[in-house]
C-alpha cells in the first residue's frame, strides 16, 4: 500500500478498534521531560507506537512510545507519548504521520508541546512559554512532495498558525493558575548538535525567543488541515553561550521534571478552558 491516505486510514482504523468510536476532542504531544502528564489519564487506552499499522517508532531516551486516550480534566484527549523527530533520521511527512492520523480520526484541536533552548535574555529556564509563532529557515516542510486534497490545499496559509483564540485561552489560564507565563517565537533546528553560540545570536537577532528540534513540522501539517493549534515550550536552559555551562540532555529533562507541577496545573486550566465552538 503506497497511498498515503489509505496508510492513515489504516491506522486511525486500528485506534479506533482499540479505544473505541467516541469522538475525541483534543490531541497532546507531550514533549521531552514532560511526558508524564500522559499518566494522569483516566480510564486510559494504551497503545505502543509499534502495534499500529504504518505508525514511526520513536528511539528517543526520555520518549516513550505510545498513545494514551481517554480523559483529562472535561476533554476527551489522546496523548503522544513520545514524538518523531527529524533529527532521528524521519523525513518530515514521518515525524507528521501521526498528526494526520489524528484528523483521519475526527480531531479538530491540537496542543503540541516541547522542550526547548531560552534564547531571550530577560527569561530564564523553567520559563514556559506560549509559542506565538515560529520561524523555520531549514529548507525541507513536511508537505512537500505530492499534495493530498483530503488533508487540505496545495498552499495554505500559516497566518494565524498558533490560533489566537487558543494563545488568549493560554494567557487567561496562567493568570488563574498564577503561573508567569511568557510569549515568543520558536525557532526550528534539526539537531541533534545543540546550536552553535553563533546559531542562537542569530536566533535572537532574527527575533526568536526559544530555540528547539521539534513542534515546527507539526504546526505546519496541523495548518493544512486547519486545526486549531495551541503549543507551549518549557524553556529547559538558556542557549548556547548564554550561560556559563556546556548543554546537555540531563539539563532538559531535569528542568522538565522541576517544572512539571506548574506545567500540569497550566494544561489542565487549558483543557477545562478549551473553547467549547472549537470541541
Ligand atoms: N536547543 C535545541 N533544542 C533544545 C534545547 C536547546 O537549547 N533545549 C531543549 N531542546
Amino acid at each position: 500500500m503506497d497511498n498515503l491516505i489509505e496508510k492513515l486510514a489504516e491506522s486511525a482504523s486500528y485506534i479506533r478498534e482499540k479505544a473505541g468510536d467516541k469522538k475525541i476532542d483534543i490531541a497532546i504531544v507531550l514533549g521531552s521531560g514532560l511526558g508524564e502528564l500522559a499518566g494522569k489519564i483516566e480510564k486510559p487506552v494504551i497503545i505502543d507506537y509499534h502495534d499500529i499499522p504504518n505508525f514511526p517508532v520513536s528511539t528517543v531516551p526520555g520518549h516513550k512510545g505510545r498513545l494514551v486516550i481517554g480523559r483529562l480534566e472535561n476533554r476527551r484527549v489522546i496523548c503522544m507519548q513520545g514524538r518523531f523527530h527529524y533529527y532521528e533520521g524521519w523525513s518530515m511527512a514521518e515525524v507528521v504521520y501521526p498528526i494526520r492520523v489524528f484528523k483521519m480520526l475526527g480531531i479538530k484541536n491540537l496542543f503540541l508541546t516541547n522542550a526547548a533552548g531560552c534564547v531571550n535574555k530577560s527569561w530564564k529556564p523553567g520559563d514556559l512559554m506560549i509559542i506565538k509563532d515560529h520561524i523555520k529557515l531549514i529548507a525541507d516542510n513536511p508537505c512537500r512532495g505530492e499534495n493530498y486534497p483530503e488533508l487540505g490545499e496545495r498552499f495554505f496559509d500559516m497566518t494565524n498558525c498558533y490560533s489566537p483564540e487558543l494563545i488568549e485561552v493560554a494567557r487567561s489560564a496562567a493568570k488563574k493558575e498564577g503561573v508567569d507565563i511568557k510569549e515568543g517565537v520558536y525557532m526550528l533546528f534539526t539537531g541533534p548538535a545543540f546550536e552553535t553560540k553563533s546559531e542562537v545570536r542569530v536566533a535572537m537577532l532574527i527575533g526568536a525567543d526559544a530555540v528547539g528540534m521539534s513542534t515546527v513540522p507539526e504546526c505546519i501539517a496541523a495548518s493544512q488541515m486547519k486545526m486549531n493549534t495551541i503549543g507551549i515550550s518549557c524553556l529547559t536552559n538558556m542557549g548556547a553561550g548564554l550561560q556559563d555551562k556546556a548543554l546537555d540532555h540531563i539539563e532538559v529533562i531535569d528542568t522538565g521534571n522541576r517544572v512539571r507541577g506548574i506545567f500540569e496545573r497550566l494544561v489542565r486550566e487549558i483543557l477545562r478552558s478549551w473553547p467549547e465552538k472549537m470541541i
